[in-house]
C-alpha cells in the first residue's frame, strides 16, 4: 500500500482555518479546493462541515492518491474523487459547475504570480451566486509591517525559484477586481499568515 502524504503545517493550521470557515459557512453547500496537496484539510474540513459536499483538487497528479486514500481511510462521502487541475490551464475542466466555496491553501508563493490572476479567473466563473473563495497563506501587505520570519520565507522561496514568492495582497486585489471580485474579508491566523475572503459584490472591508 501506498503511503498517504503528510504535511506538518497542514496538520497545525487544519483546525484554526476550520474555526473561521465555521464562522463564514452556512450550513451546507458545494465547495471546490484547490492545491490540495495532500488532502489533509479537505478530510479535516469534510469530517466536520459533513452537510458540505467537497471536490479536491491538485495540478500534481502524484499527489491525487494521497487525497482519496486519506478520504477514504476517513470514510467520508461527502469528498468526491480528487481530480487534476491546473489553476493555469483555463477554463477549468468543471464543465458548469458552481461552488458555494472556493478554498486554497498556500498555492500563490509556491507557484509563479500569473497563478493568482488565474485562480482569482476560475474563482470568478466557478463561484455560486453569493459564494466566497477563500485563500489561506502568507501574503505581503503594504500597510503591514512584514515579520522578519515571513521575510526569510520570501527570500528562501526565492531561492528556491525565481517565480515563488510571497504575494501582495495589493496585487491580488487588483487582480480579483479585473474579474469582478473584492476583498471582504481578512482574518489575522497562527504564524503571520492570513485567511483572505473574496466574493463578487460589494467591497465589504
Ligand atoms: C505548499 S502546497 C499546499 C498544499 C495544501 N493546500 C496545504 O496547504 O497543505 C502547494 C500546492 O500547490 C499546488 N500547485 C502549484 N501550482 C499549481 C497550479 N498551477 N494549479 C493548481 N495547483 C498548484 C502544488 O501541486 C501543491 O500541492
Amino acid at each position: 500500500m501506498n503511503e498517504i502524504a503528510f504535511s506538518a503545517p497542514s496538520d497545525r493550521n487544519k483546525q484554526p482555518i476550520l474555526e473561521v470557515l465555521l464562522q463564514l459557512l452556512p450550513e451546507q453547500g458545494r465547495a471546490l479546493e484547490i492545491a490540495s496537496g495532500t488532502g489533509q484539510h479537505v478530510a479535516w474540513f469534510a469530517a466536520h462541515l459533513p452537510h458540505w459536499q467537497w471536490q479536491p483538487t491538485d495540478v500534481d497528479g502524484r499527489m491525487l492518491p494521497s487525497v482519496d486514500a486519506r478520504c477514504s481511510e476517513a470514510r467520508l462521502s461527502n469528498v468526491q474523487p480528487a481530480r487534476l487541475l491546473d489553476v493555469l490551464q483555463q477554463p477549468w475542466p468543471l464543465g458548469e459547475a458552481q461552488y458555494e466555496l472556493i478554498f486554497c491553501a498556500n498555492m500563490l508563493h509556491i507557484a509563479p504570480p500569473a497563478c493568482g490572476e488565474a485562480l482569482m479567473q476560475g474563482a470568478a466563473r466557478h463561484l455560486a451566486p453569493g459564494g466566497m473563495l477563500v485563500t489561506y497563506g502568507p501574503y505581503l501587505e503594504d500597510q503591514v509591517p512584514t515579520t522578519a520570519s515571513n521575510l526569510a520565507f520570501d527570500q528562501s522561496l526565492r531561492t528556491r525559484n525565481p517565480a515563488w514568492g510571497l504575494r501582495r495582497r495589493e496585487d491580488l486585489e487588483a487582480q480579483a477586481g479585473q474579474v469582478g471580485l473584492r476583498l471582504s474579508g481578512r482574518h489575522e491566523m497562527p504564524a503571520n499568515n492570513l485567511l483572505l475572503v473574496w466574493q463578487g459584490g460589494q467591497d465589504l472591508l
